[in-house]
């Protein structure tokens, strides 16, 4: 059982479809890490997923069904860890209401992330006016938990910079914390929300199985860009995504065997992040720059090492995928445990806001 005597972490993940391996290095990996020490909570971002799919619910519902199986199926364990549905934790609305006050416009607008998000979705200024409001939402999906740590991947590093913003603001304005106060003391000089702490995952960004793009870079791995190995995908699968994987042609061409670079292949990236035998990777990319072993070989042991990786977290997916209601169960289960501490948050930041007019009690079954 968790115990509320232990520091709180909060992340989550919006569900447009399974994870795929860049999730598991890039934050589910650092979760399964935290489990033991930290208080966790997940939240499944179902509102998120409405900026650009408000059209299709049931691929939502679906989604968050999956995503909840996916963490069941890493190891995230519902007894110790909390996974809960964001649209059934009403507290997060409410704080978002009042954490859009505190916040300019101009500086959303300005969040890179975003910014990076119309361009590659191609959103033109054909987005809804919740699409902006999503990242002043995810400032509240945060503080509603009040964690110390929020693991999470390098491109969400600018929603936790407009977090940190919305907490110190809050803090001077409603609790009247002095603005010269560090940020690691604003709990203990009165505040209600910390000034919280991203933390980044071993991988920062997962290269896909694909080409590199118009730039020579590498893609990440993205579902969208159809480049991706799903936690769930069957061995089957997974063999011959891999044996499909991109390499650098140049490596075959090359006459000069210095010539081919392991960093445009994303095979090696792939041994370098998953295959635990770092002297078998040493040993193999020089012979394979020096055309002493071919791609076959190197790519028949990374089915060996991605396969291992994925047979107890398969086997455990099927599982759950036969026991819905055990899913089902778990995310209401933490949607309660979350409900407790969310409630008390807007509670206390109501107290804060002079704006505790009348008693309120939650009832969600
Ligand atoms: N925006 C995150 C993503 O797309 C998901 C998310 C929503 C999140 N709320 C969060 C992550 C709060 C960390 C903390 O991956």
């Amino acid at each position: 059982m968790t115990t509320s005597a232990n520091q709180r972490i909060l992340t989550g993940d919006t569900p447009t479809g399974k994870l795929h391996l860049g999730h598991y290095v890039g934050s589910v990996e650092n979760r399964l890490a935290l489990q033991d020490q930290y208080d966790c909570y997940f939240i499944i971002a179902n509102k998120h997923a409405f900026t650009t799919r408000a059209d299709r619910p049931a691929d939502i519902r679906q989604s968050v069904i999956e995503i909840a199986t996916d963490y069941l199926a890493c190891g995230i364990d519902p007894n110790r860890s909390t996974m809960f549905i964001q649209s059934e934790v009403p507290a997060i609305d409410e704080l978002t209401f009042f954490f859009a006050m505190l916040i300019p416009f101009n500086r959303v607008m300005r969040n890179p992330t975003l910014k990076d998000e119309i361009r590659d979705k191609e959103l033109g200024d054909n987005y809804p006016f919740g699409f902006p409001m999503y990242a002043v939402g995810q400032c509240a999906d945060i503080l509603a938990f009040r964690p110390e740590l929020v693991p999470v991947g390098e491109d969400q590093l600018p929603h936790l910079e407009m977090t940190r913003e919305v907490a110190r603001r809050f803090d001077q304005i409603y609790c009247g914390v002095d603005p010269q106060t560090e940020d690691k003391n604003y709990v203990s000089a009165g505040g209600l929300f910390p000034v919280i702490q991203p933390k980044l995952g071993r991988v920062k960004r997962l290269v896909g199985l694909g080409a590199p793009g118009p730039d020579g870079n590498l893609l990440k791995m993205s579902k969208s860009l159809n480049n991706a190995i799903f936690l769930s995908d069957d061995a089957d699968t997974v063999q011959k995504k891999v044996m499909g994987m991109y390499t650098d042609p140049k490596r075959l061409r090359a006459t000069d065997p210095g010539e081919t670079d392991p960093s445009k292949n994303p095979l090696w990236a792939f041994h370098e992040t998953f295959n635990p035998e770092t002297a078998w990777v040493d040993e193999h990319r020089d012979m394979y720059k020096n055309g002493k072993v071919g791609d076959v070989a190197v790519k028949k042991k990374l089915i060996e090492v991605l396969n291992t990786l994925i047979e107890p977290i398969r086997n455990r997916r099927r599982h759950y995928e036969q026991r819905p209601d055990e899913v089902l169960d778990a995310l209401r289960i933490g949607t309660k445990r979350a409900n407790a501490v969310a409630e008390e948050t807007v509670q206390l930041a109501k107290q804060a806001m002079k704006q505790d007019y009348f008693p309120r009690e939650l009832i969600i079954r």
